[in-house]
């Protein structure tokens, strides 16, 4: 599919598939969480540029690459994204963090925003949305929306699991912006949750049903 990455990593789709048990614990649905966080990170991250550097070895000087140039802001929608947070902190720890609250209408599910916090700079950044469910999309065209009106020009969107209804609305608003996604499914219920899908990540996640 055009504009969108499955990341079909074996260790993403084992994680996935543990994280999809309705029986998998608070903590145990936290740390895989994570964990996917972070091998999505790898992916998202792999046409980084990099420059050469001289570097001395124990043994001789020599040109090695390192990154150039981009710098990152991560920006979860609070409270989902917030699982893939540290986990990509791992690998970018000098990436600015951007925070988007926004809650879904559950009767619209229209996304309404009560928070936003970004970093000035963030026109020259490369901005990495944390998304991980896009069911109808609303949240994240409203975030993208929003991103850019701070001044954002260069956005991805990482994603746990993707609707095609997701995806189209994101590509119909922001056909810019590209996709990572460990996998896509099918149904969206009537409540706006994906199916198969993991259930509502915020509650998994912190243990709040
Ligand atoms: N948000 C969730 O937490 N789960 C879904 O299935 C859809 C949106």
């Amino acid at each position: 599919m055009r504009g969108v990455t499955i990341v079909d990593h074996p260790l993403v789709q084992h994680k996935l598939t543990l994280l999809r048990d309705k029986s998998r614990s608070t903590k145990g649905f936290r740390e895989l969480f994570s964990e996917i966080g972070t091998l999505l990170c790898y992916e998202v991250t792999r046409d980084l540029p990099l420059e050469m550097t001289e570097v001395e070895t124990p043994f001789a000087t020599m040109q090695s690459p390192r990154l150039s140039g981009k710098k990152l802001v991560l920006a979860p929608i609070v409270r989902a994204g917030m699982g893939f947070l540290e986990g990509m902190l791992e690998l970018l720890p000098s990436a600015r963090v951007a925070h988007i609250g926004l809650y879904r209408d559950p009767r619209t599910l229209v996304a309404v925003e009560y928070f936003f916090k970004a970093p000035d700079d963030i026109a020259e950044r490369l901005v990495l949305v944390l998304h991980p469910m896009l069911a109808t999309g609303n949240s994240a065209v409203a975030a993208l929306d929003r991103l850019k009106e701070a001044g954002a020009k260069s956005l991805r969107i990482v994603c746990l699991l993707a609707t095609p209804q997701g995806i189209d609305k994101v590509q119909g608003h922001h056909p810019d912006v590209h996709i990572w996604t460990a996998a896509i499914d099918e149904e969206l219920d009537a409540s706006g949750y994906i199916v198969p899908g993991v259930g509502d990540v915020g509650d998994r996640m912190y243990g709040t049903k």
